[in-house]
């Protein structure tokens, strides 16, 4: 059999994405945000995050398909996040995915959205090899996970007790003043900062070595911000930024290289927004070149929520003869990864 040509829908949170790949290859990757929408609210609002989805649905899978320049009764099949994610949200794009399945007489594939965030790094740099670890760190999952195979059970080491990452990330922006989404502006504004200037604390949770917590950073940063305002100093915003980002990233990939260095997997996925950082990325490569762990990052574009993700899975799914889903696939907003 040729590789299969899967059309993948992810509505999980604030992105409308629709890919479309044909095996490990991918042909098209659109994306509407309604990320603009929820700026001046300084975090994703769901009922606008759910209505945004509904307009943006139609378009974008003509977008992708146009893009792939294949047409629906090509595809094989079709893929949609079945969760976790925000409920409304996933509802719209499990509800889209069943009338085109419906529609177009396609099986139907509902898949787990971390595990997609894992499987996407097979259209960049081809298959993964079992079993890996993944670092998953986005505004809505901080994971670490190992993976046998994508495809099957996935075991969760750890993870956030509290904030996201990536919602530290936009947390600690609002405090310094710089736009949301933060972590990009806060990304931009440590290269300019010393990363040594303020010991900020690296949460630990007790009797979880592979478990997050970044309230504490957080509020940590709050706190010092607050007493430089209070005594009327100027805030020196890119030691701040540094000095924060430092944190994060070394309390990530401290966590991860462990993961492998305890489990004995010598290949490490990092993946969601997040995983965009500069500083991660670079931290990363590091610490895993030390340890002899083979990283493997996707490009930024396919680390953010996208349809290819969705598309990459449900593509391994038919190509392993995985039973498609039924027609009362449901939207399942804590769908866990076993
Ligand atoms: O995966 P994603 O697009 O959506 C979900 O939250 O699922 O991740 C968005 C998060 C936001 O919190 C954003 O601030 C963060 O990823 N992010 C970054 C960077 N780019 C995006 N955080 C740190 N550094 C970046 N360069
Ligand atoms: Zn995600």
């Amino acid at each position: 059999m040729s590789a299969p040509l899967v059309l993948g829908i992810e509505t999980s949170c604030d992105e409308t994405g629709v890919g479309v790949v044909r095996g490990a290859e991918l042909l098209a990757d659109a994306l509407a945000s309604s990320v603009d929408e929820h700026a001046r609210f300084g975090g994703v609002v769901p009922e606008v995050a759910s209505r945004a989805h509904v307009e943006a649905m139609v378009p974008t899978v003509h977008r992708a398909l146009e893009a792939a320049h294949v047409s629906l009764a090509e595809v094989d099949a079709i893929a949609v996040t079945a969760g976790p994610g925000l409920a409304g949200a996933l509802l719209v794009g499990v509800a889209a995915a069943k009338a085109l399945a419906l529609a177009a007489g396609k099986p139907l594939f509902g898949v787990n959205h971390l595990a997609a965030h894992v499987a996407v790094d097979r259209l960049a740099h081809g298959e993964l090899p079992g079993p890996c670890v993944a670092l998953l760190v986005s505004g809505g999952h901080s994971s670490l996970l190992i993976v046998p195979d994508v495809t099957g059970d996935v075991e969760s080491l750890g993870q956030t007790i509290d904030d996201a990452a990536g919602e530290a990330f936009d947390k600690v922006a609002r405090v310094l003043g710089l736009p949301f989404p933060g972590g990009p502006h806060i990304d931009a504004a440590a290269r300019d900062g010393d990363a040594q200037a303020v010991a900020f604390p690296r949460g630990v949770v007790r009797d979880a070595p592979y478990s997050f917590t970044f309230s504490g950073l957080k509020t940590a940063v709050a706190r010092w911000v607050e007493a430089r305002e209070a005594a009327g100093e100027r805030v020196p915003v890119a030691d701040v930024a540094a000095s924060f980002q430092e944190a994060v990233v070394d309390v990530l990939v401290t966590r991860a290289v462990a993961a492998c260095r305890d489990r004995d997997v010598d290949h490490l996925v990092i993946g969601g927004g997040v995983a965009a950082n500069s500083r991660l990325r670079a931290v990363a490569e590091q610490r895993c070149a030390d340890a002899h762990i083979r990283l493997r990052v996707p490009p930024a574009r396919l680390c953010t929520d996208n349809g290819a993700m969705v598309a990459a899975l449900g593509a391994l799914l038919v190509e392993r003869g995985a039973a498609p889903a039924s027609l009362d696939l449901a939207a399942d907003p804590s769908l866990s990864l076993t």
